[in-house]
């Protein structure tokens, strides 16, 4: 089809990429999309099991608290795994995985769903049902999975908290969703050492009330304490008979909640985003296989963190629901070297790679050798999620990784939006730093304060104007806070919180987060969340936390401190509140540097003016400063 030419450097798909795609033309599935967006998401819907279809696709009666598929019946764990096992993907494998110290295990879809069986026979003689709570809080093991997928099954509704969290974010998410079970992995590998997930979760169980019993997973076997009566190590209850039965799958409510993720939001503590069986199901699904474009025998590695939404929705719902064989490995990208992933890729044959900016500028500082040094040629199709890569990393993963011809779907999408929203798909022409368009059917805009389009190439707010299948559905426990955080700015649309521009033709520009959020390494981080770490040790008196660019991790945390009376300011003390905040919030929200200060920019109302704090750390112009206070 001819195309229209595009402004800027442009990456055009190759033939070979273009014939093998499933989708040739994009222009044509989104006119279908957008000329009939309920026929467009039913259609989809149609591929998947339901117990009993749907009365409505869409149900706006109750704005902005959207359904989907009302009326419908439906259980997710049964898409991932029942379906699959009356076809020949019985016997095809869901997962393989590698451990950081070399360990191999490998799942078919036939016992994967014995293995998560087995674990939601295990929730159940705990006494969960259908609603109740369960956090999940381990490294990267298969029995994360299977975890998830027993809740699932049980509709139970899994909260997954980051296993490179610590103490306090823990307890916080425990005690939020109040949490009936916590399954824990007694530690994880992280780069060769140990990491004591158990006891680390001893710690947030003594601040936390609600948790009768703890699941315990072996992964390193290092000593850890078990508190007879409420701790049970995993193996041995799967040895118990109940363990060998099977367990059918709940029926459920399309609108039954499958899981509370916890992330970082303007103000206060992390928001539990709440999702559902059938919308997110829908939504997972079919992005998946229209991005990533899957084919059977396709060996799909995303390298994110179950723990994140990139590894619920791509790692373990969408792939299972699309019968693919996903790769999954525990450790760090360069350890014990800079080529473990290329290694991995070569090693299995990986065909299409998702990962994150950071990940690539970390592997990119190490040079061209270490690629270059495997065979690379299995893979098809490259991803990259979670802040905007700079064109030059952009390039040197397309050049170096993917040999100059596998396309790079740039996804930008949210925990809140549980699928890919702005994202390519292999035929269509890519710019270096933009997903370009929106996903088939969607409508975004980029507004200005007044919430008027604002010209092509502007900078502005960047917003959702139709609701989607696997929008979150509210905050868990909190439903004034969704109305307010995310539709109140423009009355009917959605803000997602993040500045963008649009170009010319149509492409997307993000720039970044216009709230209190930090994307540390992709990770997304709220200044709240680590000014309350810091003022939780005694020292401390007031503290204010900002983002500022890193080659790697894209933005780094700075702080500032403001001791109390007759403290003395040490880089002893600095060092020590580092590691405080690595020990009450994880060692991903560590403060690259502390600066003691002896007063903070404030309105006159008390709000810490972080714009201001971060334009004199950069040396540039802090913009409008009537509202300070001195
Ligand atoms: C925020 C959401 C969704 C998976 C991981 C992050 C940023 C995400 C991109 C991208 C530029 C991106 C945005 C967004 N972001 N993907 N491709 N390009 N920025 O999920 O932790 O909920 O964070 O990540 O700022 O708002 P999350």
């Amino acid at each position: 089809m001819a195309q229209k030419k595009l402004s800027g450097e442009v990456f055009l798909p190759s033939k070979a990429v273009i014939e093998k795609a499933t989708v040739k033309d994009w222009d044509v599935l989104n006119k279908r999309a957008q000329e009939d967006y309920e026929g467009f998401w039913s259609a989809e819907a149609e591929n998947l099991h339901w117990f009993k279809k749907w009365d409505k696709v869409l149900d706006e009666s109750n704005k902005p608290f959207y359904k989907w598929f009302t009326g419908a019946k439906t259980n997710i764990a049964y898409n991932c795994l029942d379906v699959h096992l009356t076809t020949w993907r019985r016997n095809k494998l869901a997962f393989f995985w590698e451990g950081e110290n070399g360990d191999f295990k490998s799942y078919s879809y036939y016992y994967l769903n014995k293995y998560v069986c087995r674990f939601a026979n295990i929730l159940k003689s705990m006494g969960v049902v259908k609603g109740d709570r369960v956090t999940i809080y381990m490294g990267r093991v298969p029995e994360l999975v299977f975890a998830m997928l027993a809740c699932a099954r049980l509709g139970a509704i899994h909260s997954v908290v980051f296993g490179g969290f610590s103490v306090e974010a823990l307890h916080e998410r425990l005690e939020d969703s109040k949490s009936k079970v916590l399954i824990v992995s007694d530690g994880s590998y992280v780069r060769g050492k140990i990491v004591d997930l158990k006891g680390i979760a001893d710690e947030a169980l003594a601040r936390a009330a609600t948790v009768e019993h703890v699941v315990v997973v072996k992964r390193t076997g290092h000593d850890i304490n078990m508190e007879a009566g409420r701790d049970y190590w995993y193996h041995e209850l799967c040895a118990l008979p109940m363990g060998n039965q099977g367990c059918e799958a709940e029926v459920l409510d399309a609108e039954d909640p499958l899981f509370l993720l916890y992330t970082s939001g303007t103000t206060g503590k992390p928001k539990a985003i709440l999702h559902t069986h059938g919308g997110y199901m829908v939504g997972t699904y079919a992005s998946l296989k229209y991005v990533f474009d899957i084919h059977e025998e396709d060996r799909y590695w995303c390298a994110a963190d179950p723990g994140w939404i990139t590894g619920h929705s791509y790692i373990v719902y969408g792939p299972l629901l699309n019968g693919a064989t996903s790769f999954m490995y525990e450790g760090a990208p360069s350890h014990p070297y800079p080529n473990r992933w290329w290694q991995l890729i070569e090693k299995y044959g990986i065909n299409i790679l998702y990962t994150a900016p950071t990940a690539i500028r970390g592997l990119m500082k190490y040079g061209d050798a270490w690629p270059q040094r495997h065979d690379l040629s299995s893979l098809r199709l490259l991803g990259t999620v979670g802040e905007p890569i700079n064109p030059e990393a952009w390039k040197w993963y397309h050049r170096v990784i993917g040999r100059g011809e596998c396309p790079i779907m740039d996804t930008w999408w949210q925990t809140e939006t549980g699928m890919f929203m702005i994202t390519p798909m292999p035929c269509v022409p890519l710019k270096p730093g933009s997903g370009g368009r929106p996903f088939p059917g969607l409508i975004m805009d980029v507004v200005n304060e007044d919430g008027e389009s604002v010209k092509a190439n502007e900078e502005g707010f960047l917003i959702i104007k139709r609701p989607w299948p696997s929008m979150m559905r509210t905050i868990y426990n909190d439903p004034e806070r969704y109305v307010n955080q995310y539709w109140s700015r423009y009355p009917g649309y959605y803000l997602t919180g993040d500045s963008a521009r649009r170009d010319e033709d149509g492409y997307y520009w993000i720039i970044g987060r216009v709230d209190d959020v930090i994307k540390v390494s992709g990770y997304r981080l709220g200044t709240a969340e680590i000014e309350s770490a810091l003022v939780s040790h005694t020292s401390v008196a007031e503290a204010a936390a900002i983002g500022l660019p890193h080659e790697v991790k894209g933005n780094a945390i700075h702080c500032f401190v403001i001791l109390k009376e007759g403290v003395e300011a040490t880089p002893q003390l600095g060092e020590e509140l580092r590691k405080h905040v690595g020990h009450e919030v994880g060692p991903i929200a560590r403060p690259e540097n502390i600066e003691f200060v002896s007063s903070l920019p404030k309105t006159r109302s008390g709000k810490i003016m972080r714009r201001v704090l971060k334009a004199k750390a950069l040396g540039v112009d802090p913009g409008n400063l009537s509202t300070l206070e001195e």
